[in-house]
C-alpha cells in the first residue's frame, strides 16, 4: 500500500513515517515546514535505512495535491497536518480555521477526484469538551470545546461524518489523542517546539537540560491525587504504531470509525516532573502558580474499543516515556 502522509516532518508525523517504512508500507510525505524541518525527514531515512518521496507542498494548495495525486498512486492518506498551538488558536482564529478545517476540505476535495477515499485523522481528547468525566469514551457527546483549535478539531470531524453521509465510498478513521509524549528510542526524532513550549514534557526536559530555569506547575488546588492537573501520557511510538492499525482498518472497511488512543492511565504534573528526574539524575525546579483557564483538573481515556476492534495497546508505561523524552533532549539540546 501506499501512503500518503500530510505533516509527515511534524513530531508524531515523523515517527509514523518510521513505523510505516519499517512495516513494509510506501510512503509519500507532504509538509510546507511551517512547524518542522527538512532535518527530520533525513532521520527518517536514516533511522530505517528506506528511501521516500517529499513535496514541499501546503494542503491548501489545490494544484499541488492534484499534482501529487496523479504522479502517485495513493492508496490511503494519514492526515497530520495542522496548527496545533492552543494559545495561538485564540489569537489567531482564523488562520487556524483557515488552515486546518479549509486545509482539510481542500484535501479531502482533491482525494475525492482523485478517487482516494480512506483517511486517517489526527483529532484530539479535546473534542470531549469541559464537561464529560474521564475515563472518556467514544460513545461521549462531543463539543463545546473551549478554544479555536479544539474546534477546528471537532468541526473536521463533523465535516468527515458528512462526508460519508454523502457518499459511502470512503472509509474514513478517527483517532482521538490524548497527551503524546516521549521520542524514538535513537533520540535521533522527537518533539522540537518553537521558542518556549506550551506543552508541559517539553517544558520539563528543557527545565532539566538547563535551557529553561523553573516550571510553572498550573495549580496545586485541583480535585487529583496531588492537587496537581492529571492527563492521559502517550508515547509517541505506541501512538504511531496506532496509525498502522488504523491504516489497516481503512483499508478493510467503508465507515467512520473513531477510536481514542492513550493507555487509560492519569499522571499528574508532580508525577512527571518525578518520573522526569529518575530518568535524568536532574532535580527539576518548579513553583505552584495559578491554574491555566481552561484547563481540567482530569482527563484520561477508555482505550478499549482501540483495543477489540484494531487490536492495539499502547505497551510504553511512563518511565519508558520520561527516558525517551529525556534522551531526545539532552542528545538535542537546540532541537534538530
Ligand atoms: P507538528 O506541528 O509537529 O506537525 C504538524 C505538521 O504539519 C508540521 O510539520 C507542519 O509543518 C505541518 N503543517 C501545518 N500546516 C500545514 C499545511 N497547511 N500544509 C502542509 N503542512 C502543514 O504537530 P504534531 O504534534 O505532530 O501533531 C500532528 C497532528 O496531531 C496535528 O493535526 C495535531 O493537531 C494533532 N494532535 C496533536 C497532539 C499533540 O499533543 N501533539 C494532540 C492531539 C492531536
Ligand atoms: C493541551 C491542549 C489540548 C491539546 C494538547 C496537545 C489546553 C487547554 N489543551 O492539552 O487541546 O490537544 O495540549 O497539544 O491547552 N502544565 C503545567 N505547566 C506547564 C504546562 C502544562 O503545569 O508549563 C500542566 C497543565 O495544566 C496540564 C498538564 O500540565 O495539567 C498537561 O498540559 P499540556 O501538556 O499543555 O496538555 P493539555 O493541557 O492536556
Amino acid at each position: 500500500m501506499k501512503i500518503l502522509v500530510t505533516g509527515g516532518a511534524g513530531y508524531i508525523g515523523s515517527h509514523t513515517c518510521v513505523e510505516l517504512l519499517n512495516a513494509g508500507y510506501e510512503i509519500v510525505v507532504l509538509d510546507n515546514f511551517y512547524n518542522s524541518c527538512a532535518e527530520s525527514l533525513n532521520r527518517i531515512k536514516e533511522l530505517t535505512g528506506k528511501d521516500f518521496k517529499f513535496y514541499e507542498c501546503d494542503i491548501r494548495d489545490r494544484d499541488g495535491l492534484e499534482k501529487i495525486f496523479a504522479e502517485n498512486n495513493i492508496d490511503a492518506v494519514i492526515h497530520f497536518a495542522g496548527l496545533k498551538a492552543v494559545g495561538e488558536s485564540v489569537q489567531k482564529p482564523l488562520e487556524y480555521y483557515e488552515n486546518n478545517v479549509g486545509g482539510t476540505i481542500t484535501l479531502c476535495e482533491a482525494m475525492r477526484d482523485a478517487g482516494c477515499k480512506k483517511i486517517v485523522f489526527s483529532s484530539s481528547a479535546t473534542v470531549y469538551g469541559m464537561n464529560n468525566p474521564s475515563p472518556l469514551k467514544e460513545t461521549m457527546q462531543i463539543g463545546g470545546t473551549t478554544n479555536p483549535y479544539g474546534t477546528t478539531k471537532y468541526m473536521i470531524e463533523l465535516i468527515l461524518q458528512d462526508l460519508y453521509v454523502s457518499d459511502k465510498d470512503w472509509s474514513i478513521t478517527i483517532l482521538r489523542y490524548f497527551n503524546p509524549i516521549g521520542a524514538h528510542e535513537s533520540g535521533r526524532i522527537g518533539e522540537n517546539p518553537n521558542g518556549i513550549p506550551n506543552n508541559l514534557m517539553p517544558y520539563v526536559t528543557q527545565v532539566a537540560v538547563g535551557k529553561l530555569s523553573c516550571l510553572s506547575v498550573f495549580g496545586d488546588d485541583y480535585d487529583t491525587h496531588d492537587g496537581t492537573g492529571v492527563r492521559d501520557y502517550i508515547h509517541v511510538v505506541d501512538l504511531a504504531l496506532g496509525h498502522i492499525k488504523a491504516v489497516e482498518k481503512v483499508a478493510s472497511c467503508t465507515g467512520v470509525n473513531i477510536y481514542n488512543l492513550g493507555t487509560g492511565n492519569g499522571y499528574s504534573v508532580l508525577d512527571i516532573v518525578k518520573a522526569v528526574e529518575k530518568a535524568s539524575g536532574v532535580k527539576v525546579n518548579y513553583k505552584i502558580v495559578p491554574r491555566r483557564p481552561g484547563d481540567l483538573a482530569t482527563c484520561y481515556s477508555d482505550p478499549s474499543k482501540a483495543k477489540a476492534e484494531l487490536g492495539w495497546v499502547a505497551e510504553r508505561g511512563i518511565e519508558k516515556m520520561c527516558e525517551d523524552s529525556w534522551r531526545w533532549q539532552k542528545n538535542n539540546p537546540k532541537g534538530y
